[in-house]
């Protein structure tokens, strides 16, 4: 029988029959990918700025990852570490201590399979440490899909409208946004009125916040801010967690984004999507006197740390604390800083371009997301993965390999600048 059908063309109309339209997807079909380039099943190739959302910062399929992977499956996989104790598990924790941004003497950490598990864990430990029922969450957040964290993110349509009740006990205050008129005076300000005005600052758990808010817009934080929000924290009894899901694992040029902020240590660290090299693991990291407060059994999963996942981190841990890699990942930061500045000086419809190290964004000046839609529609076309962020959907945000060969860079960028349009 001939059909003119492409095999993209028909998994899409079985995505459609079967898959619930709930998750939304786009057209791209992945048939491989290697490095920043995924090929779909007809054969057609895309640079790859998106990283399945920033899980990608070593690259498709890095060599030491998939040889990380194939050993471990040859040994053993799922046991659930509630049940037996085994080493991968303990080794991603010993490194995770040693390369912790956080304060607090020894360092431990639980590792689970999602980024929002490990928001809630994160928050679970907080409660437990303080004896307090309360979250401080902020604008621009986004912390995942599950009742509290999608409770603690900041943007109703599509993550909220319609999923309500939500959780009790979260407060919000404006997360500085020097672009949109809010700076460090202003949050810090907001938030002492918050504790006069919603919340008795003496039943806050933790305040919760991205150092660079990624869906939110790849928002940094101003250099001061860390601090000034650790101080607020300190004096007031209450834990900062820091959600490193999207800015960690080398993104921004050093291990955890918190680093380049000078005088401020998290109480809790939260990472999760690149450490996993591609498969599911995240966590969190604090001091052993936060830690060690939760009694046995508090904490858990049945899959939380899978020994297949675990491996894999080692060898993104290997890959991303090597001098080298992070060096390159700095390069790429500015070689990235440079191009997007001089594509916008080109493109006035583009407002700023912005971000830390190289989780880099550029935010339309319109408050609509129809522009953003059309240039990621339009660079899909042309063989460019993009996507878009933000509370009105007008940034793009670029996450490629952190290890992107030049000649790709150079080619997704072109293929940007030419979706751009006019
Ligand atoms: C900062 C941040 N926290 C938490 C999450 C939730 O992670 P997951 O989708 O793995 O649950 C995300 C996901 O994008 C994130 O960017």
């Amino acid at each position: 029988m001939v059909t003119d059908t492409t095999a993209a063309e028909r998994i899409l109309a079985d995505r459609a029959r079967y898959v619930a339209p709930g998750m939304s997807t786009p057209k791209l079909v992945v048939a491989h990918a290697e490095g920043a380039r995924i090929t779909d099943p007809d054969g057609r190739s895309f640079i790859d700025f998106a990283g399945g959302i920033g899980c990608q910062n070593t690259g498709h399929r890095h060599a030491a990852i998939v040889e990380a992977i194939k050993e471990q499956a040859d040994r053993y996989l799922h046991q659930c570490f509630m049940i037996g104790v085994y080493e991968p598990y303990v080794e991603v924790c010993r490194r995770l201590a040693e390369l912790s941004p956080c304060g607090g003497g020894e360092q431990r950490s639980i590792l689970v399979n999602s980024g929002a598990e490990a928001v809630e864990n994160a928050v679970k430990i907080a409660r437990w440490a303080t004896g307090r029922p309360a979250v401080v969450a902020f604008d621009n957040a986004f912390h995942g899909r599950t009742l509290l964290a999608m409770t603690m993110t900041s943007k109703v349509k599509p993550y909220k409208a319609g999923f309500g009740p939500f959780a009790p006990e979260v407060y919000r205050a404006p997360a500085p946004h020097p672009y949109h008129g809010i700076s460090s005076d202003d949050s810090i300000a907001a938030l002492e009125h918050l504790f006069k005005a919603d919340v008795d600052p003496s039943t806050v758990a933790c305040v919760v916040i991205e150092p660079v808010q990624g869906e939110g817009g790849f928002i940094a934080m101003p250099p001061d801010f860390p601090a000034r929000l650790h101080e607020l924290c300190r004096k007031n009894g209450i834990l900062w967690v820091s959600d490193e899901v999207q800015s960690g694992v080398g993104r921004t040029g050093t291990m955890w984004a918190i680093e380049q902020y000078a005088g401020a240590e998290p109480d809790l660290t939260v990472f999760g999507k690149s450490i996993g090299g591609g498969l599911p693991l995240a966590g969190v990291t604090g001091g052993a006197e936060v830690m060690d407060a939760v009694p046995a059994g508090g904490l858990g999963g049945t899959f939380g740390g899978n020994p297949v996942s675990c491996a894999a981190a080692l060898a993104v841990l290997d890959t991303v604390t090597d001098p080298a890699f992070l060096a390159g990942a700095r390069e790429l930061g500015e070689t990235l800083r440079g191009r997007l500045d001089e594509i916008a000086a080109r493109h006035p419809r583009i407002g700023e371009v912005r971000g830390l190290g190289s989780m880099l964004a550029f935010e339309f000046a319109e408050r609509s997301g129809d522009h953003a839609k059309a240039v990621v529609d339009a660079a899909f076309e042309r063989g460019l993965v993009l996507l878009s962020c933000g509370l009105y959907g007008n940034v793009i945000r670029l996450l490629p390999p952190l290890n992107i060969a030049s000649d790709e860079l150079d080619e997704g960028l072109a293929i940007l600048e030419e979706s751009l349009g006019a």
